[in-house]
C-alpha cells in the first residue's frame, strides 16, 4: 500500500484529502497544534479499514520537517505521494504590508513546500515512483488586491512544481499544482453572506466549492491512469478563471 504525506491535514482540504485518500492510502496527518482535530482525522479512517499516523510539523521550519520525514520513514519507509497543502495568509494592502506578513507568507507557503518536497522527492528518485501536489490558488495566476504575499507564494508554488516535473519526470515522478478558486473552509470564513452572493455571480457554476471538489482531483491525480498529467496547473474553480 503505497504512502500518502498530506501536510496541514486537521482541517479544511487537508483534512478531505486525508478521508477522500484514507480508502485507498496509508494516509500520514500532517497538523501544527491541533493534535486532536488531527487524531479525530485518524481515527476516522481507521474506522474504514485505513492505515494513518499523525504528525506534528512546521513546514517553515527545515529540521520540523526533517523531524517528521524521520519518523514517517521510521514508520512506513517513504512516502510515495506528497500532497503539500498546508498554507497561511497574513493579507494587507502593498503599502501597509510588513516585512514579517511577507516573510512569514512566504517562508511557510513556498520555501516551508521547498522544504517538504525536497526530502520526500529523494526517497521518490530512489524508488522510480512518486506524485507531488501542490495546493495553490487561482490568485496565484491572476492576483488579488491585497495578497501580494499569498499570490506571490501561490505563484512560486507554479515555478516550483514546474521545474521538479523537469528535474525527475524519467523517474516516473509526477508533480501538479491545483489552483482552488473559493472553496468553504475556516480560511474563507470570514466573507460574509453579501460578498458570498456577489462571488457566486462571477462564477459558471452557481456555488462556492467544496473541501471535497479539491479532494477528488488530489484522488485522481495519485492513480496510475494520470502518470502521463505532469508540470500542470488546474484550476479548481467552478469558471471564476475561465
Ligand atoms: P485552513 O486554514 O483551514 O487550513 C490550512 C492548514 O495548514 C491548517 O491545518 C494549518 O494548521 C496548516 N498550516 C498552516 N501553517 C502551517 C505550518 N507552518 N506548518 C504546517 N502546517 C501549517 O485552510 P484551507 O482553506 O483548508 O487551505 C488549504 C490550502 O488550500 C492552503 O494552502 C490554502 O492556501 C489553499 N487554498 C484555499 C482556498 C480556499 O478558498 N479555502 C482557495 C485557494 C487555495
Amino acid at each position: 500500500m503505497k504512502t500518502v504525506f498530506v501536510t496541514g491535514a486537521s482541517r479544511g482540504i487537508g483534512k478531505s484529502i486525508a478521508l477522500k485518500l484514507g480508502k485507498d492510502y496509508r494516509v500520514v496527518v500532517g497538523f501544527t497544534s491541533s493534535k486532536d482535530m488531527a487524531d479525530e482525522v485518524v481515527e476516522e479512517i481507521k474506522k474504514l479499514g485505513g492505515e494513518s499516523l499523525a504528525v506534528q510539523l512546521n513546514i517553515a521550519d527545515r529540521n520540523s520537517v526533517d523531524e517528521a520525514f524521520n519518523l514517517i520513514e521510521e514508520t512506513y519507509n517513504h512516502v510515495d505521494i506528497l500532497v503539500n497543502n498546508a498554507g497561511i495568509t497574513k493579507d494587507n494592502i502593498l503599502p501597509r504590508m510588513k516585512d514579517d506578513d511577507w516573510n512569514d507568507v512566504i517562508q511557510t507557503n513556498l520555501t516551508g513546500n521547498f522544504y517538504t518536497s525536497q526530502r520526500a522527492i529523494k526517497k521518490m528518485i530512489k524508488n522510480k515512483w512518486g506524485r507531488l501536489i501542490f495546493i495553490s490558488s487561482v490568485v496565484g495566476i491572476s492576483g488579488n488586491k491585497g495578497q501580494a504575499n499569498y499570490a506571490a507564494s501561490k505563484a512560486g508554488l507554479i515555478g516550483l512544481s514546474k521545474s521538479i516535473s523537469k528535474e525527475v519526470g524519467s523517474r516516473n515522478i509526477t508533480s501538479n499544482v491545483i489552483a482552488p478558486g473559493y472553496i468553504e473552509t475556516d480560511m474563507t470564513s470570514f466573507i460574509d453572506v453579501e460578498n458570498k452572493e456577489n462571488i457566486i455571480e462571477q462564477l459558471s457554476i452557481k456555488r462556492i466549492g467544496t473541501p471535497e471538489d479539491i479532494a477528488n482531483m488530489v484522488s485522481f491525480l495519485c492513480e496510475e491512469e494520470s502518470e502521463y498529467i505532469t508540470g500542470q496547473v488546474i484550476p479548481i474553480d467552478g469558471g471564476l478563471t475561465t
